[in-house]
């Protein structure tokens, strides 16, 4: 078995996990798997507006400065999640209407603080995340897009920009691995912002897959993007398998992850994958995807999976 995080480093390629707080600080060996496979991570919430900001003005910085501190020890980069979502916004967000001014002040105090606290540190920031409606080409009619219209888009970009010039600035985005409608939308906005000078510079494949249904034409998908000048990155890879689950199906999923790993190196612009959760059962999708189970590199026992054996392979081969 070769060093995931070793060979990654030698392609020079992110790999990247998604962290949550609680394990991070009391389970050894989760942070032995996150920090001997992997060199970057993502906060999988704790830098969302609820924690960051559950009062107005009330700043909790506790679990971002955990995962820093981590990522600083471990010589790990950071990638910063999210800035404008329609989830896991504070309630004294949601529960009243804003007027636009009073929002982008909102907006700005939140950028000042989260940003300005990490800036220099946080290679990028996903600052619009999911813009659009689940199954697309419609912007979501979040928060945002009803008190600031579309061009709260542009607005974040500029705001994140000024606050925290160094970091790569993302769109990120489901659904859209594959193309379609979705992506096309996606598509137009990307090279709508780019002819204003907005400072966008990458575009984040989510990449939540179902086994058996990862695009062929990912390559393709991505330089689409890349072919703007845009860099495309992998920012919360997993693979489900609907249950019962069978060795097979696992075998398969490890060829699913060395697909994609594959497919960042062949990119010319794709700075690298991030999975989403250290081990299977950190993961969102039992949770959210009832039926669907086993989606990362690593078991609930954090034995390493076919799907590690994937990676390594990818980033083995020249
Ligand atoms: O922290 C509370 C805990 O105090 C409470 O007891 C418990 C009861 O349900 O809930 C805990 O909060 C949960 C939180 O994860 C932390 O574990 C929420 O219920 C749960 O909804 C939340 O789910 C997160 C989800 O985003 C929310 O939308 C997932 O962990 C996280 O993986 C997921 O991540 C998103 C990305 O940010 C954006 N792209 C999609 C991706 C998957 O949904």
């Amino acid at each position: 078995e070769g060093n995931l995080r070793r060979l990654a480093d030698a392609r020079g390629m992110d790999l990247g996990v998604a962290v949550a707080v609680e394990p991070l600080a009391q389970d050894s060996t989760y942070q032995d798997v996150v920090s001997g496979n992997y060199t970057s991570m993502t906060a999988e919430n704790t830098m969302k507006w609820s924690l960051v900001q559950p009062e107005r003005g009330g700043f909790d910085f506790s679990g971002p400065d955990a995962l820093v501190d981590f990522a600083d020890e471990h010589g790990m980069s950071m990638r910063g999640h999210t800035l404008t979502w329609h989830n896991q916004l504070p309630g004294w967000l949601t529960e009243r209407e804003w007027q636009e001014e009073e929002l982008r002040q909102v907006l700005q105090e939140h950028t000042e603080a989260l940003l300005g606290r990490y800036q220099g540190r946080m290679q990028a920031w996903d600052v619009i995340n999911e813009p659009f409606e689940d199954d697309g080409p419609e912007l979501r009619e979040n928060l945002w897009l009803e008190t600031m219209g579309e061009d709260y888009i542009a607005h974040a970009l500029w705001t994140a920009n000024a606050v925290d010039p160094e970091a790569e600035l993302y769109i990120n985005e489901f659904n859209v691995e594959g193309g379609g409608a979705k992506s096309d939308a996606l598509y137009e906005l990307a090279s709508d912002l780019l002819e204003r000078g907005v400072p966008l510079h990458g575009i984040g494949f989510q990449s939540h897959f179902v086994h058996g249904r990862v695009p062929d034409d990912l390559v393709q998908q991505m330089e689409r993007f890349t072919d703007l000048g845009l860099d495309v990155a992998i920012t919360e890879l997993d693979v489900r398998i609907p249950e019962p689950v069978d060795r097979k199906q696992i075998e398969e999923q490890g060829q699913e992850y060395r697909q994609v790993v594959q497919a960042c190196l062949e990119v010319e612009r794709c700075p690298g994958v991030t999975v989403w959760g250290a081990a299977d059962h950190h993961s969102w999708v039992p949770e959210w995807f009832p039926g669907t189970a086993e989606a990362l590199p690593f078991d609930e026992h954090y034995v390493p999976k076919p799907a590690r054996s994937g990676m390594v392979d990818a980033l083995s081969r020249r």
